[in-house]
């Protein structure tokens, strides 16, 4: 497996583009199933998730065609039925079932499991499928949703955590073939969703309040082909701005969408960090160490579930007591036995990690166990004494574009590690 070297204590500085959004991407490919004709996306990032939707989108018979970051997809005639072997590498395959049972009122697919993450149940995606009118089963270990005919109804996908991102997507593009009128209440806010909204509205969907807790879908009888950029990676981003708030002199981000990172920007500025916007990038200035900060996690506009183990890893170097809640993926903290391992000050309080700021990590052999958690520890490893070296890197890899050579482009001493299959 692939390891991830940093030499800590290179101080970033100049720019670095952001890519395509990965959680908006993936539902977007994944409708492209709700038509017959060519679809073209764009700023499609290069990533080993990407790469697992484009495999099912194949397996199940739709012409994929890549070019360098433009995806061109036409499923003329699709299967219902994806395959097990890929489908249980990534959760997100998941979002296939809402446009196959739109477009031929049946689908199925294997159950995810859980992962690291924690719990992750599709019980809201299928409650929001049968309200559609649809049967939901689980044989086998996969889940098969079938319908004579899909009806609009009204549905609330709120859940115990709070709305679900990928069950509104599912639901939401299931509703645009469905006959009648769908009002999806507690909806996700997420960009993302609204990201896909806009392409399927592209295609011919009729849908409103995409954005907002209440989005309402007038069913057509068919979508068409359409042509689409996906919107920037704000984690991608935020994660970068955490990378130069922690190591960087003066960095600039460009091809961002800085209204999606409101949450990020703000912790930034009340932890110190001056960050100035200016069209389609942001600059964060370096001011030291950061001061602390009380961070709960919650759905968009909120601060992201998936920025939490980056901004742990900024907040072990505060200048005092800070503390993380995680309210999304209450498990979500895979990254602190490891960010203590590099000397992190950090105490667990079931979804609470308390952290006690020290003046100086130190470089560490440490395990990446999730994406995000693994760019906590890359970014920990920025700012570390000596070597840190990151294994199992193929996490970081399914959600970051090339970091290693964008956080090189910056000025870091990184370098990969490819492993070499023995005979
Ligand atoms: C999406 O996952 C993202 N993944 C996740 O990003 C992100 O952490 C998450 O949204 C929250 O923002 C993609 O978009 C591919 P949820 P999703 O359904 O949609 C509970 C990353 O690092 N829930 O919004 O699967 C669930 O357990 C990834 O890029 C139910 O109870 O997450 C969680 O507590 C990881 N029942 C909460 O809702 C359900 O049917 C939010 O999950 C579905 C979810």
């Amino acid at each position: 497996m692939d390891k991830i070297i940093v030499h800590g204590g290179r101080p970033l500085s100049g720019s670095v583009k952001i890519s395509g959004s990965k959680n908006s991407a993936l539902p977007i490919l994944a409708a492209t199933l709700l038509t017959r004709e060519p679809c073209i996306i764009h700023s499609v990032p290069d990533l080993s998730d990407i790469h697992y939707m484009l495999q099912i989108l194949s397996h199940l018979g739709a012409h994929v065609e890549r070019a360098s970051g433009t995806v061109t997809i036409q499923a003329e005639k699709v299967a219902t039925v994806a395959p097990y072997e890929i489908v249980r590498k990534m959760r997100a395959s998941v979002c296939v079932l809402g446009p196959l049972l739109g477009r031929h009122k049946e689908a199925r697919v294997s159950l995810p499991g859980g992962c690291v993450i924690g719990d992750r149940p599709i019980d809201l995606h299928l409650k929001g499928f049968r309200a559609l009118n649809a049967a939901c089963r689980v044989e086998s270990g996969d889940v098969r949703v079938f319908a004579d005919e899909l009806r609009g109804a009204v549905v609330n996908l709120e859940g115990r955590q709070g709305p679900t991102v990928l069950g509104t997507g599912n639901v939401l593009m299931a509703a645009t073939l469905a006959e009648g009128v769908t009002v999806i209440d507690g909806a996700a806010a997420e960009p993302e969703v609204v990201d896909l909204a806009d392409f399927l509205t592209k295609m011919g969907a009729k849908i409103e309040g995409a954005g907002t807790r209440q989005i309402t879908v007038e069913g057509v009888k068919e979508l068409h082909g359409a042509e689409h950029s996906v919107i920037p990676d704000r984690i991608e981003a935020g994660t970068f701005l955490v990378a130069a708030a922690l190591a960087g002199t003066e960095v600039t981000l460009r091809r961002v969408n800085s209204g999606h990172l409101g949450a990020v920007t703000n912790a930034l500025n009340d932890a110190g960090f001056r960050t100035d916007i200016v069209r389609d990038s942001i600059t964060v200035f370096g001011n030291g160490a950061p001061n602390p900060l009380h961070l709960v996690t919650e759905p968009y506009p909120g601060f992201p579930t998936d920025m939490q183990a980056q901004m742990c890893a900024l907040l072990s170097r505060a200048s005092g007591k800070s503390s993380v809640t995680e309210t999304v993926f209450p498990q979500r903290f895979m990254h602190v036995s490891e960010l203590k391992r590099m000397g992190a000050d950090i105490h667990l309080d079931g979804a609470t990690a308390r952290i006690c700021g020290v003046p100086r990590l130190s470089g560490a052999p440490v395990m990446a166990s999730d994406l995000r958690a693994s760019a906590a520890l890359v970014l920990a490893g920025l700012v570390a004494d000596g070597t840190t070296e990151v294994n199992r890197v193929y996490h970081i890899d399914r959600g970051y574009e090339s970091i290693d050579d964008k956080l090189m482009g910056l000025g870091a001493e990184i370098q990969r590690v490819k492993h070499r299959a023995t005979a």
